[in-house]
């Protein structure tokens, strides 16, 4: 039980990589709160972490609205005593494609303020409750996006490596408290939203998703994208004290993607 007695946050906690986070958290012994903004689908994650006898909260949450990012924390204060754990999750995950050229500030805006500005007010209402305790680990979900560029989606891969920046910041603002902050950089993971995007784009491209998948699976050197579960454990990885030593870091999560990532698949 790598998280035994540990209380965790997992924004975005209702579908895809973070409800795999806060499912895996609870198997490793925590209590999860979720939070993100569709109640009903934080409802269902609690429903199935409560069936395995773990204890978990649901905590509607814009990320977008400071006083509820506020509220979050306090609730899950007054729910299990404290926070040990936070992992910024959530994301703007805005389908539409569009170059700088043609950019609007609205498409920018929101996806800065959900991405980077959403984990920037998390990180700062945990820490209040971290530092006193002297200890914590945070960890942001990032992007191979945040890692090298990709084309029509530059608020989202700025917001990401601007995470990846404030994840450095903060772990050395942070670690004199003992408190740990690390980024792990998924590449395509095989989410619902993921395989509905694919989808998307074959028609538009007038081809099969097979067609596409196997072109896009051509680039990794796996030949194979992850599940959401492998990249939760990269998550209890740093979350946990299997990494008591680590911090500031940025882990890529890709099968491979990384080392071969021409534009045209991106
Ligand atoms: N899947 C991939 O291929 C992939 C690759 C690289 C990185 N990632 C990263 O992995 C993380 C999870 O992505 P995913 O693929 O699992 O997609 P997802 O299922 O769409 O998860 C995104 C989550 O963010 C939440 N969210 C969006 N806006 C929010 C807001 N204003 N306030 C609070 N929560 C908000 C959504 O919940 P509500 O709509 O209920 O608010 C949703 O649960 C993201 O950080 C993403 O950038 C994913």
């Amino acid at each position: 039980m790598r998280l035994r007695d540990k209380v965790a946050i997992v924004t975005g906690g209702g579908s895809g990589i973070g409800k795999a986070i806060a499912v895996l958290f609870a198997a490793a012994g925590a209590k999860v709160v979720v939070a993100s903004r569709t109640l009903a689908a934080l409802e269902e994650t609690v429903r199935e972490i409560r069936a395995t006898g773990a204890v978990a909260l649901a905590v509607q949450t814009d990320l977008l609205v400071e006083a509820q990012v506020r509220d979050l924390v306090q609730r899950c204060v007054e729910a299990f005593g404290g926070v040990d754990v936070l992992v910024n999750n959530s994301a703007a995950m805005i389908p539409d494609e569009v170059e700088v050229a043609d950019m609007t500030l609205e498409h920018w805006n929101k996806v800065l303020q959900v991405n980077l500005t959403g984990s920037m007010l998390c990180c700062r209402e945990v820490l209040r409750t971290m530092m006193p305790r002297r200890s914590g680990s945070i960890v942001n979900v990032s992007s191979i996006a945040g890692v090298i560029g990709n084309p029509k989606r530059s608020p989202y891969s700025a917001s990401k490596w601007a995470l990846n920046g404030l994840t450095e910041t903060l772990a050395i603002e942070a670690g004199p408290q003992n408190i740990r902050v690390n980024s792990l950089s998924p590449a395509a993971t095989r989410t619902e939203r993921f395989e509905a995007a694919v989808r998307a784009r074959a028609e538009r491209l007038g081809t099969s998703f097979d067609e596409l998948m196997s072109k896009i699976l051509s680039h990794y050197s796996m030949r194979r994208l992850a599940e959401p579960m492998e990249v939760a454990k990269a998550a209890l990885f740093l979350a946990s004290d299997d990494s008591s030593a680590i911090t500031g870091q940025n882990l890529i999560v890709s099968c491979g993607f990384h080392m071969l990532n021409p534009t045209e698949i991106r």
